[in-house]
């Protein structure tokens, strides 16, 4: 029973499309146990953040209609009061317009995949507009599934040791999701999260509040950085400037390999990285949505000699999932580049 209101609890923050939930079977929602953990964990008003009312009344309209499916005998099954009262709430809320829906700010939270042993759940959470991918020219409004692909990675302990103590910086981080895991859980020295939208960055620093309670600071240093242009030593990078220069040990990058016109640029990037900024090694996934483009860029690490090993990591297949979810329709890889020696 835990296994499965946990991936259902961790599948509605991270905002499932509703059919796609994986719903518990009719005879374990009938527990008056699930449907009281199902209430406290996903529907109970004290939550913060949750998800926006529209998408609640979806899943709860779901649920609640899977466990009357599943009633039998209705002197013993029960639909459990709280699930009710908050259906009733929520249905009785005005219907926000399908502009208002696409323009909604939503937090998004994401559990990374259990440990083994399974430790307790490491949660991300980020500032999301789903219905703005593509608005003013930036696709950084949600988190994609190259990102989700290197959080898992970054979750194993292979990926963590990548990481772990190290000064990190993530280029077109969008939503800040790999910079905020890696400040949150995995032990980095420090993680500069960057994007050239000031946008982005100005939801990454909001959302800092959801990701750290702790006391000392929190180290993540979300900064505007457009690629092709020196990354500014602001007063808050402070902490990465040695001598005179800002230092890295890693950088980070998911889904940017997605048009020919930005390899060149991106490319260049990873060379100021590599001769200005000390980088030892870039790790990039990429979603394999086109090789040609792909190609490109391996081509253009081989112009610059760089060494590319591709790392031996795949996503679990989305039914074997148990956190970070997120397709694997599309091929995605993961990949280190290292400078050439
Ligand atoms: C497809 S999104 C990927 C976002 C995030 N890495 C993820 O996988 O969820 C590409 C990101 O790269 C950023 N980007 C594109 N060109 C850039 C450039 N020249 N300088 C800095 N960031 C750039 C965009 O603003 C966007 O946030």
């Amino acid at each position: 029973m835990a296994d499965e209101v946990r991936k259902l609890v961790a599948q509605y923050f991270q905002f499932f499309d509703p059919p796609q939930l994986d719903l518990p079977p009719g005879d374990v929602l009938l527990r008056p146990v699930v449907q009281e953990a199902l209430h406290e964990r996903m529907f109970d008003e004290s939550l913060t953040p949750l998800p926006p009312a529209a998408y609640r009344t979806r899943v709860l309209k779901l649920i609640v209609a899977r466990i009357e499916e599943a009633i039998k005998d209705p002197e013993e099954d029960e639909l459990n009061d709280n699930l009710m009262d908050a259906l009733g709430v929520l249905v009785a809320q005005p219907k926000p317009s399908a502009l208002e829906l696409a323009q909604q700010l939503s937090h998004v939270k994401y559990t990374a995949p259990l440990q083994s042993p399974p430790t307790s759940d490491r949660e991300v959470t980020t500032i999301e507009s789903r219905g703005l991918i593509l608005s003013g020219g930036t696709t950084g409004n949600r988190t994609w599934e190259a990102a989700l692909h290197l959080g898992s990675f970054l979750a194993s302990p292979a990926g963590e040791s990548l990481v772990r103590g190290k000064r990190v910086i993530e280029l077109g981080a969008g939503t800040g999701f790999l910079s905020l895991f890696c400040a949150r859980h995995l032990g980095v020295r420090g993680v500069v999260s960057s994007d050239r939208e000031p946008v982005l960055i100005e939801n990454m620093r909001e959302c800092v509040r959801f990701n750290y309670q702790g006391e000392g600071p929190f180290p993540f240093y979300p900064a505007v950085w457009d690629w092709g242009t020196p990354l500014e030593k602001t007063e808050e990078l402070e902490s990465f400037v040695e001598g005179e220069d800002l230092r890295f040990d890693v950088a980070l990058g998911a889904d940017l390999i997605y048009d020919t016109d930005i390899i060149p640029l991106l490319l260049s990037t990873v060379r100021d990285l590599f001769e200005n900024y000390h980088v030892e090694q870039f790790i990039i996934s990429a979603t394999l949505r086109n090789e040609k483009t792909f190609q490109t860029f391996l081509d253009g690490c081989e112009n610059n000699a760089f060494r590319v090993e591709a790392l031996p990591f795949e996503s679990t297949t989305s039914e074997e999932q148990n956190g970070f979810f997120h397709s694997t329709s599309i091929p995605i890889k993961t990949y280190r580049i290292l400078k050439a020696q």
